[in-house]
């Protein structure tokens, strides 16, 4: 059954997507709301793209009664979903190494052997532009078709200027040939390029020097991530990256604490890292950063199961420093093939005991605040875009608690 479109009232003027979008029972994340902001019989309308209200239809200013109006039929509202944590554009995939650690091998023990990011940066060199888009595309198609309406993409397979380069372009085209607003990261300091072994220090001044202005004046990344962990890059070295961004103006954020404690959650917080993400061995002092800090921990229950990690982000330490957890799939070929954040958020309800409002808070208005964007998206209010989703379900549990089902009934992004 579909959404009846009234046709007795029509657009205002040429706004396409001038629209009120009633008999809908709403999950808003409005922070000035209860839990999940929820509302039965609300209504959401739209003008230029933009939600000019969303709240119970009696409140409805009267203005706005004479928009197109589309019958929602009771269906629940989310904001559109926002992968905030991804590594979406890569080439090839690691499934020899996947049957490796079948046989008994770690990650860190392939990635010292010369496998690992090492091998997809072989991979993705190899690839020209065109081709890094259309095998990115796929993964990208399987990420809207859940309801996802903001994707965050780095780079981090280049590992030099051109291909690090190319590979923040082929994010942006991903974002013109789809209806998806795409963030990019710059992620050279991911790991070690092979050509540079041994030469740690002179790597990271090629990151500072060499890319990062390249990238900055040509607009191509939003925020700027390393890598703080014994087989990548230590504090000494991410800082220096750091510093570089904060200079020429790019918000930071860190993948820290992943396989052992180095303090990289607070580190990034000295920074005032957008977000710290992975967490596993994040300690109490780093928490108590991050919630000083405004820091986002951004939790990725996806490479915790693939690479079977037995040590749990501290959830119970979050909560209690008030820290803000955002969810996200790190879509990566070595420690994540994943391209579902509804399976994401069940992932992170099982294996990490979030709540229900923490898996859907941290898909939406915390993954928005993970990439500085929460004025502008992440939840039903009046002002911000009007990215969200109707689904076919009795109660936003459901989003959390189903595996491999989608009841996505409509996306809408910028209105449309
Ligand atoms: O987020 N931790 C570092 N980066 C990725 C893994 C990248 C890879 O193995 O290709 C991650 O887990
Ligand atoms: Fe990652």
């Amino acid at each position: 059954m579909s959404a009846a479109v009234s046709k007795t009232k029509t657009n205002e003027g040429t706004d396409a997507t001038a629209r009120l979008w009633r008999n809908a029972r709403l999950a808003t994340f409005d922070p000035q709301l209860a839990g999940m902001g929820l509302v039965e019989k609300g209504a959401i309308a739209v003008r230029d793209g933009r939600i000019a209200f969303a709240g119970p239809e009696t409140d409805l200013p009267s203005p706005l009664h004479s928009l197109e109006t589309i019958d929602c039929e009771g269906r629940w509202i989310t904001p559109g979903l926002i992968d905030c944590h991804t590594h979406l554009v890569h080439a090839g995939n690691r499934a020899n190494e996947f049957e490796m650690r079948l046989k008994g091998a770690s990650y860190e023990e392939i990635a010292r052997a010369g496998g690992g990011i090492v091998s997809s940066v072989s991979a993705l060199r190899a690839a020209s532009e065109d081709e890094l888009v259309a095998q990115s595309l796929p993964r990208l198609e399987a990420l809207l078709a859940e309801g996802v309406t903001t994707v965050e993409i780095k780079s981090g397979y280049g590992l030099d200027r051109e291909n690090e380069m190319k590979s923040l372009r082929a994010a942006r085209t991903l974002g013109a040939l789809r209806d998806v607003s795409v963030r990019t990261t710059f992620l050279g300091a991911h790991a070690l390029p092979q050509e540079m072994k041994g030469d740690k220090a002179a790597y990271i001044d090629k990151v500072i020097s060499d890319m990062l202005p390249a990238i900055a004046a040509e607009g191509l990344a939003d925020a700027v991530d390393g890598f703080c962990e014994g087989i990548a890059f230590s504090p000494a070295e991410i800082a220096r990256v750091f510093d570089a961004a904060k200079a020429i103006g790019l918000p930071v954020k860190l993948h820290a604490d992943q396989l052992s404690n180095l303090e990289g959650a607070a580190l990034a917080t000295s920074y005032g890292a957008l977000s710290a993400d992975h967490l596993e061995y994040t300690s109490a002092a780093s928490a108590s950063a991050m919630a000083k800090a405004g820091t986002v921990a951004v939790i990725l229950p996806g490479a915790f199961y693939f690479i079977r990690e037995t040590k749990k982000p501290p959830i119970a330490l979050f909560r209690e420093h008030g820290v803000k957890m955002a969810v996200a799939t790190d879509n990566n070929p070595g420690t994540s093939p994943l391209t579902s954040l509804l399976l994401t958020m069940n992932m992170a309800a099982t294996l990490f005991g979030m709540t229900v409002e923490e898996c859907l808070a941290g898909t939406t208005r915390e993954a928005a605040r993970a990439l500085g964007l929460v004025d502008e998206l992440g939840t039903l209010e009046a002002g911000k875009w009007a990215d969200f989703v109707l689904w076919d379900i009795g109660q936003p549990a459901e989003l959390v608690y189903r595996m491999g089902f989608n009841p996505l009934y409509r996306r809408v992004r910028h209105g449309r």
